[in-house]
Parts: C-alpha cells; sequence; structure tokens
C-alpha cells in the first residue's frame, strides 16, 4: 500500500512519514518546503526504497494531477497546510490559499486520479485537522469538543482549516470521494519548529531568555505527544468509518503557565542553571487578539470506535520533547536563523 503524505517535511508529517515506513507502507512525501518544513526531519528514512519525496505545492495543481499519475497512491494524507495562528493574524492571505484552495486542489487532484482508476473500494483521503475549528470552550471541565459540535473559528488559522473541513465533507456528499477527517488537539514533540509554544521556551530557557507567556497564562490546551497523533491518524484510515470525522486528543488539560512551569521542573532537573530555576525566566507578555480560553477533546469516539489511547503521558512525553531538544541542537539552531523566529508576531502591526 502506497501513502501519499503532504506536509511530509514539517512537524508531525515527518512523523507520520517515519510511522508508516516503519509499519511497511511506501510513502511519497509531498512539500513545498516552506519556511516551517525540514528535510533533516525525514533523513533517517531518506534512503529508504519504500520512500520517495516530490517537491510540490499544493496550489499547483498541474504538479499535484503529475504526481498522482506518477505514484498511483493507493490513500492520501493531507497534512500540508500553514500552521502558525500568530502567522496567521499577521498574514491571512498565504493561510487561505494554502489550506482552503489548496486543500480544493488536493480533493480536485485525487476525485480525478480516483475516478480514472474506476473508484478503488480501498482509496482513503485522510484530512488531517485541528480542534481549533470548534471555537473557544469556557472553563467548566464538563463540556469538550464532540464531533457533532457546530464549528465557530476565531482565527485566520482556524477559519481557513474549518473551511477545508467543510470542502472535505462536500467531496464526499457530492461525489462520494472516500473520505476520514481527524481533529486534534495540540501537539508537541520531537522535530517542533522553534515557533511553537514549547520548543520556544526550551530554547528560550537555554539560551537564558525571558520564557514569554500570552496574557496571564491562564488558557488552557489539551496536550498531545507527536507520535500519538501519527498512530490515532494511520488508525484512522486503516480502519475509521469512511465520511466521519474522529476527535484526537490526550485528555492532558493544562493551563498555558502550568505547561511552562512543567517544562521548567524538568528542565531543572535535567540540564540545571546556577543558583536559579528556569521559572524566574517567566514573562507574562501581552495577549494574542481572539485567543481561545480552552480547548478539550472528548475523544470517547476514536477510542471507541477504533480502539485508539495515547501511549505516553505528558510528563512523560515533555520529558522526552526535553532530551531530544538538549541532544539535537544541529537540528534547531540553524531554525532559529529562518524568517519571523524569535520574533513576537501576531499582534496585529507585525512584531512587539
Ligand atoms: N501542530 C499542531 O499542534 C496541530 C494540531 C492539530 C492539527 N494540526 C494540523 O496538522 C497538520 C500539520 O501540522 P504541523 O504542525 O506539522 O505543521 P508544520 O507547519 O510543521 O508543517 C507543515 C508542512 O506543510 C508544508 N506546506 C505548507 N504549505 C504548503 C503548500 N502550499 N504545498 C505543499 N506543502 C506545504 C510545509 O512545507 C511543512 O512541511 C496541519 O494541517 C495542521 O493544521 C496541527
Amino acid at each position: 500500500m502506497r501513502i501519499l503524505v503532504t506536509g511530509g517535511a514539517g512537524f508531525i508529517g515527518s512523523a507520520v512519514v517515519r510511522l508508516a515506513l516503519e509499519r511497511g507502507y511506501g510513502v511519497i512525501n509531498l512539500d513545498a518546503l516552506t519556511y516551517a518544513a525540514c528535510l533533516e526531519n525525514v533523513a533517517s528514512v531518506a534512503d529508504n526504497p519504500s520512500y520517495h519525496f516530490e517537491r510540490a505545492d499544493i496550489r499547483d495543481r498541474t504538479s499535484l494531477d503529475h504526481i498522482f499519475n506518477k505514484y498511483h497512491p493507493d490513500m492520501v494524507m493531507h497534512l500540508a497546510a500553514e500552521s502558525h495562528v500568530d502567522r496567521s493574524i499577521d498574514g491571512p492571505a498565504d493561510f487561505i490559499e494554502t489550506n482552503v484552495t489548496g486543500t480544493f486542489n488536493m480533493l480536485e487532484a485525487a476525485r480525478s486520479y480516483w475516478e480514472s482508476a474506476d473508484r478503488p473500494d480501498r482509496f482513503r483521503f485522510l484530512h488531517v485537522s485541528t480542534d481549533e475549528v470548534y471555537g473557544s470552550l469556557p472553563t467548566n471541565p464538563q463540556v469538550k469538543f464532540t464531533e457533532d459540535m457546530a464549528y465557530d473559528p476565531r482565527s485566520p488559522y482556524s477559519a481557513s482549516k474549518a473551511s477545508s473541513d467543510h470542502l472535505v465533507r462536500a467531496w464526499h456528499e457530492t461525489y462520494g470521494l472516500p473520505v476520514i477527517l481527524t481533529n486534534c488537539s495540540n501537539n508537541y514533540g520531537p522535530y517542533q519548529f522553534p515557533e511553537k509554544l514549547i520548543p520556544v521556551v526550551i530554547l528560550n530557557a537555554l539560551a537564558g531568555k525571558p520564557l514569554p507567556i500570552y496574557g496571564d497564562g491562564s488558557n488552557i490546551r489539551d496536550w498531545l505527544f507527536v507520535e500519538d497523533h501519527a498512530d490515532a491518524i494511520l488508525l484512522a484510515i486503516e480502519k475509521g468509518r469512511l465520511g466521519r470525522s474522529y476527535n484526537i486528543g490526550g485528555e492532558n488539560e493544562c493551563t498555558n503557565l502550568e505547561l511552562v512551569q512543567t517544562v521548567c521542573a524538568i528542565l531543572d532537573r535535567l540540564h540545571p542553571r546556577k543558583n536559579a530555576s528556569y521559572t524566574d525566566l517567566i514573562t507574562f507578555v501581552s495577549d494574542r487578539p481572539g485567543h481561545d480560553v480552552r480547548y478539550a477533546i472528548d475523544p470517547s469516539r476514536i477510542r471507541n470506535e477504533l480502539g485508539w489511547q495515547p501511549s505516553v503521558t505528558v510528563e512523560e512525553g515533555i520529558e522526552r520533547t526535553i532530551r531530544w531538544y538538549l541532544e539535537n541542537e544541529s537540528w534547531w539552531r540553524p531554525l532559529l536563523d529562518r524568517r519571523g523566529v524569535g520574533v513576537r508576531l501576531g499582534v496585529g502591526e507585525g512584531s512587539e
């Protein structure tokens, strides 16, 4: 079985590529190599004869048709996207072009290929999305995101992902394309680009720089280790029901402040500072406009229907992640020079 993975040089996509190859799939990695990509993420599989890389942009329909016809994939896992909320506030156009128009192109290229191949039964188009499409939850712990909740996206990023989810569903209802959707909570783990909260905190701490916390740090997120997400979406493409959405989350809710304190406590143990705790570096900065209060996933459907459960607790996963960053400076150091890294984004006029 061959899977066409889009966005396979990014954080989650590369975890999917590595896991799918380990499980015996052939993989075609289609990625435009934007600022967020890193071919080093898949360097460990680059010589695997079952792995192929194609540099292509999902905004370019012609190149998508070419890749479908060249490799004849059995399944598609669509992860390529602009993924950083702060960048979506400063420059929403890229998010509409890649996440909405790019997904439309992927659906049309997949449909054209699937119809020309006489609609093979085993074909699947799995669309990887986010819990942010559901909007912001109240702090009442009884209320969680379920798959039948109405969409209520509130940032350009989440609105673009919500739009892409609607397109994917429409292609199933209208054309019968065999799709499955997944909506996952915040991921963390090795190879995460140093603009997202956990790598920013780890790398700033190691450099003795302030650890920025938006607002008062009370916003709640539900964290999942990236390898558990990759495992969940492989399970969803293998066993998921057509046209169905699956919410994926680790049931690990914590405030941003608690999360940063956890990172600091583990760093204090693994890589102590002289006569000080990393928590002394915590600094509160102005909030993100429209910052959603709380995300929390109810993963009952994927757990009960498909038997998925996460393999690591958040403490174990964060410790593994910190150890990985401590041991892989050659991976992250060059990324600090990329456009926008280390700069406060998403506060309106650019930087602060
Ligand atoms: N990171 C999270 O916490 C999280 C949570 C839930 C869902 N998701 C979703 O998972 C997917 C992957 O997220 P990530 O965090 O790995 O993102 P990422 O930014 O690390 O990687 C995105 C990848 O997509 C590629 N890409 C971007 N635009 C492209 C284009 N026009 N054509 C081809 N390739 C393009 C980039 O080069 C990069 O390799 C996204 O769809 C995102 O919405 C992410």
